[in-house]
């Protein structure tokens, strides 16, 4: 088959080196891709109809959507509207990352566990709740916000000035509506399943390090680094959660007719009370996805053609025993302002090691790849342990300068002695 990958991040490089490897796939393309992508060819196109006309005219018999901004936008509805065949919810159904309000709905009414939470549409009245409830608590944006819309607040002067920034069009349109949540505490875990509404498949377990700093300190990023499988989903927790959010997620989407043929990604915060979804994503995360698919032994365009058919019960995935880390190396002053353009070397070398460098914002000048975006390499490598893997990737880590080259020495720590 020839296959088509939306997006252009670590995330869409690490489908687009999977699916190559599978023995059904002719041609992979990637729209709009990045200059680190050897086993696609890139296409220059966003726009959603320009999508579909060339997904038309290539044959693409499979198409795989990496961000949340396309299907939230409708694209698995347009092409299937044109008969093409595509892995990802429907509009309707992407509204569960789309709306933290509809996400929260959707979890009390089929009994997902999460943080109790209220839904304002006027500032006055959440200022008034935040007030009554008091800190730590959690404001978050209603819509998408590219991952910035959340306030875990200390204190209630955050609180309120959350709250503020919100409704003052700090997140754009994302913010006319706030959702205010009780802080949970625990560690969290990243749960990924692939569904096609009858059945669900998790994938191997992972975490990912939001913060910037070592420690998890500092401003939160897009994800630092991550790591598979994450010690703290036990198999006694993994049935849990596959009890109570996955099997749940499944009934809710039949009941409420939503069209669900992708991933369900559940953030999911393990609390003294059990695990608890912190959020709904409807994509694959990033990085976590480059840890988990370096696991993957199975035919991923396979299982992602009979997610789209409705025939995924006929699938069964295999996983490498190793564990799986990836170091995510970005440009200084991420998540901040940084500087770009900064001729990138050692990228053989560190290849050469055995590691995987997955990349997410390069691009090439002349013979040479130089740093073009925040997050700007996924450095990934396996090991017979969590300990060795996380070896193996620094390893091929300090291989790869360039001025201002950034990462987190201490990703998978909390891995380590369990
Ligand atoms: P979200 O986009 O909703 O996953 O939020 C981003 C991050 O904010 C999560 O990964 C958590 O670290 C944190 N967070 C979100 N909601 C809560 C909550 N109710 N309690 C504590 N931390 C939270
Ligand atoms: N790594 C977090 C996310 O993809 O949302």
């Amino acid at each position: 088959m020839n296959v088509l990958v939306i997006g252009s991040g670590g995330r869409e490089h690490a489908l687009v080196w999977k699916l190559a490897r599978s023995p059904q796939v002719k041609r992979v393309f990637c729209a709009p891709g990045n200059a680190g992508m050897r086993d696609a060819q890139c296409v220059d196109l966003t726009e959603l109809p320009a999508l579909a006309e060339f997904a038309q005219r290539e044959k693409i018999d499979l198409t795989v959507v990496g961000p949340e901004a396309p299907l939230c936008d409708g694209i698995v509805d347009l092409f299937r509207v044109r008969g093409l065949r595509i892995f990802g919810p429907t509009q309707a159904a992407a509204q569960l990352e789309g709306s933290k309000s509809f996400a929260k709905e959707f979890m009390r009414k089929y009994g997902i566990p999460t943080a109790t939470a209220a839904t304002f549409t006027e500032p006055q009245a959440a200022l008034d709740y935040v007030r009554k409830v008091g800190a730590p608590i959690v404001i978050k944006a209603d819509g998408l916000a590219a991952g910035k819309g959340v306030i875990v607040a200390d204190t209630l002067d955050v609180a309120l000035d959350g709250v503020r920034q919100c409704f003052e069009g700090a997140f754009g349109d994302a913010g006319r509506r706030v959702v205010v949540e009780e802080r949970l505490v625990g560690e969290e875990a990243s749960i990924l399943a692939l569904t096609d509404g009858d059945t669900i498949v998790p994938l191997a377990s992972s975490q990912d390090h939001k913060a910037v700093g070592d420690g998890d300190t500092g401003p939160n990023t897009g994800g630092m680094g991550a790591y598979s499988p994450a010690p703290v989903v036990t198999p006694a927790l993994q049935r849990q959660i596959e009890e109570t959010v996955l099997a749940r997620f499944l009934q809710g989407c039949r009941a409420e007719k939503l069209d669900y043929r992708g991933i369900i990604y559940a953030g999911v915060m393990v609390t003294a009370q059990g695990p608890k979804v912190l959020e709904f994503n409807v994509r694959l995360g990033d990085p976590e996805t480059q840890a988990v698919l370096v696991r993957l032994e199975s035919d991923l365009a396979e299982a992602f053609a009979a997610t789209a058919e409705r025939r995924l019960a006929s699938v069964k995935l295999a996983w490498s025993p190793e564990p799986a880390v990836c170091v995510v190396m970005a440009s200084g002053g991420y998540p901040g302002k940084y500087d770009k353009g900064h001729p990138i070397e050692g990228l053989d070398a560190a290849e050469a090691t055995g590691a995987i460098v997955f990349h997410a914002g390069t691009k090439k000048e002349g013979d040479l790849f130089v740093n073009a975006g925040g997050r700007v390499l996924g450095v990934t490598a396996r090991g017979r342990d969590i300990r060795t893997a996380v070896a193996n990737a620094y390893r091929a880590v300090d291989c790869i300068r360039w001025q201002g080259a950034y990462c987190r020495r201490d990703i998978a720590h909390r891995a380590f002695g369990r």
